[in-house]
């Protein structure tokens, strides 16, 4: 609440928008100012639906609406850069949904546009943005766990191969990798920094996309990460973070609101931390954020700063090529 108010453009009006838009009305004091369809229609029925002031039946007549201090790119993944240079180009501030882009080239050429530009860029991928996380980073920089050598973490979840979902579709990037996958990557490269080896194997997915892959994330110095993602199941979704004189536990799911357990090395009382466990009703953190970073006249924040969202596409482009994953305008890998 305590964050300047600033005014929102959406583009896009699908599944991530509307709860974006619901949390960030009842927690903060953002204002919706516009939101864009690739169809006029759908972006007057969803502006009346939510209570957005104005509509647009194109991304670009948005970008150029002068009311709009930063543009919320809530499209599916093959849309992500397009959106995000648009609205860079116009010379607004841009949240982009997770992943800031299909691979680590698209990333790095985001983040350089906003850099040239001067304009502020993060990629909204809300773990990190959560005061479970903030619980995380204090027990990471406190040096409570003494070295770090482990993290383990998976997050699969089912989904109908008859349902038309848009992570069975091929030519929109879909697989687990993008929409699930890059959580406990993400946590992963976050904690024990870029790996120096990538081994992984995947699994194939009768829609014709990957339906899982398990990796090892290895550093020089003998750190690992283990980490999971599926559309064939529900998995636990915990993440663990492992070191020689403790351990920190994310029961599942661990990238929303929820808890953080220490464990001491040997044994010993574990310690809780709790907060409600809100869901996606937690989307409005990373919001306060933008508009804190904004207000400031910051060009990232350091929650989730432009090379993390690159290293973590960095890691998941490697997995890819382990398991000959590629998307839509990737060249196809060498035979
Ligand atoms: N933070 C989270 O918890 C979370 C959860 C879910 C998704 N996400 C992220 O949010 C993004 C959107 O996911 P979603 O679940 O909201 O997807 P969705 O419901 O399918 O909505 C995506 C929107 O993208 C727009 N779009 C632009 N080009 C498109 C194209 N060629 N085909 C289809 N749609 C296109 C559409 O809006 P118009 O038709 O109105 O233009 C559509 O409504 C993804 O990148 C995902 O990773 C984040």
């Amino acid at each position: 609440m305590s964050a300047p108010a600033l005014d929102w453009g959406v583009l896009g009006t699908g599944w991530i928008a509307e709860r974006f838009i619901g949390s960030v009305r009842r927690h903060t004091r953002q204002r919706f100012t516009a939101v864009a369809s690739r169809d006029a229609a759908r972006a007057e029925e969803f502006a009346v639906r939510h209570g957005v002031t104005r509509a647009y039946g194109s991304y670009a007549e948005l970008v150029a609406d002068d009311e709009v201090d930063v543009v919320y790119v809530a499209t599916e993944h093959t849309a992500h850069l397009a959106g995000a240079r648009l609205a860079l180009e116009a010379g607004k501030h841009v949240l982009v949904e997770k992943p800031l882009g299909l691979n680590a080239g698209q990333a790095a050429e985001i983040a350089e546009l906003a850099a040239e530009r001067g304009l502020f860029c993060a990629e909204a991928l809300w773990t990190f943005f959560l005061p479970r996380f903030d619980v995380v980073r204090q027990v990471l920089g406190s040096g409570l766990l003494g070295e770090v050598r482990s993290v383990l973490a998976d997050l699969g979840e089912y989904f109908d191969p008859a349902g038309g979902h848009r992570i069975l579709r091929a030519d929109l990037a879909g697989g687990p990798l993008l929409d699930l996958g890059t959580y406990p990557v993400s946590l992963a490269t976050w904690v024990l920094g870029t790996p120096d080896t990538v081994q992984a194997s995947g699994v194939a997915h009768p829609a014709g996309v990957n339906g899982q892959v398990g990796a090892v994330l290895s550093t020089a110095r003998g750190d690992q990460a283990v980490v999971h993602t599926t559309l064939f199941s529900d998995t636990p979704t915990t993440a663990v973070i492992a070191g020689t004189k403790g351990t920190l536990t994310l029961p599942g799911p661990f990238y929303q609101p929820g808890d953080v357990v220490f464990t001491p090395a040997g044994g010993g009382t574990p310690l809780t931390y709790t907060e409600p466990h809100i869901g996606h009703d937690g989307l409005h953190f990373e919001a306060a954020e933008v508009a804190r970073r904004v207000g400031d006249g910051h060009l990232e924040t350091p929650l989730r700063p432009l090379a993390d969202s690159v290293a973590t596409l960095r890691v998941l482009d490697g997995i890819r090529r382990r398991c000959g994953i590629v998307f839509p305008g990737e060249p196809a890998p060498a035979a």
